[in-house]
């Protein structure tokens, strides 16, 4: 997209509640729907891809299972209004602490995935992250969704990071918002649904993956405006004209492994914008981040897509604020499924949760309008679980009386 187009489309962005909300809320009224709409538009591969969890999915159904487990005593006799969402998050004002979380390869799911929930993130004033394998460039983003801009860095290691400090260099002269570091993902991890449609280590679509994609006009139509995954901002690495197969091996054999301490320091030192640390989950973690410098600790398991194993991110979350809250904020992801759920992270410590795979759903299910209507689904959502159980306010929300059986306590030897 050219500059002029980007600022034009920019300049007649609308913001707020979508118009269409009520009649799209009368076919999608939670993200449950769009999740079982959007295998109709998406090839079955595809879905797999964005859906998944790692092994056969147990992570995932804990992540679910720990929100649906948090319970909470309302006060009533104190509500007036319905409570304002706008939340400061590292300086700059969203409309609510609601956020996209990064990803690679969303476009895999639908073309053009990228673009579109930035559009929809800058149109509603929630945050979006960019993923570094993601589709988009640094510098596409940056056009649509100058004020929400967030973005996420995996360890580009070869030549003593060389990447990694020059995405720094893009992303300042970008304007990103905040940057966050991923340290969850150590090594490659298996997912049965992936591997059992079709997906291997190289994209190689086979007859069945073709004959999916054949039957699906409106992904089709989306491929054909917004072309093939690109992973366009770490294409400039690699020679001019690579494949996409060539951009994905450039990216294993370059990028991998977690951020050490040390690295952690050296990327702190070299950006000079917020930063966080992503996939933390022990709050001597989140201290050791905060004892670098870092202002965001962003509790995470990764959507439950590396190991099944691993605690919901919610039940580590409030032992975490009660360790870093007063000097960092917390923000968390893995497992939200509407405004309820962000709720609850809130009433537990967090300033702002983030969703992953549930954008994936919407953009499958209503294409270019499916993020924004999502947004507008859990911010609506959020008021009113935020108004039954008596909150005047998000900081209110901390105030709930809450029940919450998965809690982690960490003692000294834990
Ligand atoms: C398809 C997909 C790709 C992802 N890729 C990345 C990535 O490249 N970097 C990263 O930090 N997190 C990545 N994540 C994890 C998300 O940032 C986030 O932690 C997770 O999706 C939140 O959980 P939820 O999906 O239950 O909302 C990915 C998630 C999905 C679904």
């Amino acid at each position: 997209m050219d500059d002029l187009t980007a600022k034009k489309e920019l300049e007649q962005m609308p913001s707020g509640i979508n118009p269409n909300f009520e009649s799209l809320h009368k076919v999608f009224p939670s993200s449950a729907y769009l999740r079982a709409h959007a295998p109709k538009n998406v090839p079955r591969f595809s879905f797999e891809y964005g859906d998944t969890g790692a092994g056969a999915d147990v992570g995932i159904q804990h992540n679910w299972a720990a929100f649906d487990a948090i319970k909470v005593v309302p006060r009533y006799g104190a509500i007036t209004t319905v409570p304002p969402t706008e939340v400061e998050l590292f300086g700059t004002r969203y409309a609510a602490p609601i956020g996209i979380a990064p990803m690679g390869g969303p476009s895999l799911v639908w073309p053009g995935a990228d673009l579109i929930m930035a559009k929809a993130a800058q149109r509603a004033r929630v945050p979006y992250t960019l993923g570094v394998a993601g589709g988009a460039s640094i510098e596409e983003v940056a056009k649509v969704a100058p004020d929400v801009f967030w973005l996420q860095l995996y360890r580009f290691y070869q030549n003593d990071h060389a990447i990694g400090f020059d995405l720094i260099k893009r992303a300042t002269a970008a304007g990103v918002k905040a940057l966050a570091l991923t340290i969850d993902v150590p090594v490659r991890t298996t997912r049965t649904r992936e591997s059992y449609a079709g997906l291997g280590r190289e994209f190689q679509p086979n007859l069945r993956m073709m004959y999916e994609m054949a039957i699906r006009p409106k992904w089709l139509l989306a491929l054909l405006r917004n072309g093939y995954p690109r992973f366009a901002t770490i294409r400039q690495y690699t020679r001019a004209g690579a494949s996409t197969n060539e951009v994905i091996g450039f990216a294993r054999k370059n990028m991998g492994g977690v951020f050490s301490w040390e690295e952690v320091a050296r990327y702190r030192d070299r950006w000079k914008g917020p930063m966080l640390v992503k996939g933390i989950l022990h709050p001597a973690d989140a201290e050791k981040a905060v004892s670098l410098g870092i202002e965001g600790v962003w509790v995470s398991n990764h959507g439950g897509r590396q190991i099944e194993a691993l605690t919901p991110s919610i039940d580590v979350l409030p032992a975490i604020v009660s360790a870093v809250g007063q000097k960092a904020t917390v923000v968390l992801d893995s497992g939200i499924r509407s405004g309820q759920d962000v709720m609850r992270a809130l009433a537990l410590g967090a300033k702002a949760a983030f969703a992953g795979k549930s954008f994936l759903w919407a953009v499958g299910a209503l294409g270019d309008a499916g993020p924004g209507h999502l947004i507008d689904l859990y911010i609506d959502e959020l008021r009113s679980s935020l108004g039954q159980i008596g909150a005047r306010s998000l900081d209110e929300a901390r105030d709930a009386v809450i029940r919450h059986p998965g809690a982690w306590r960490f003692d000294r030897n834990d």
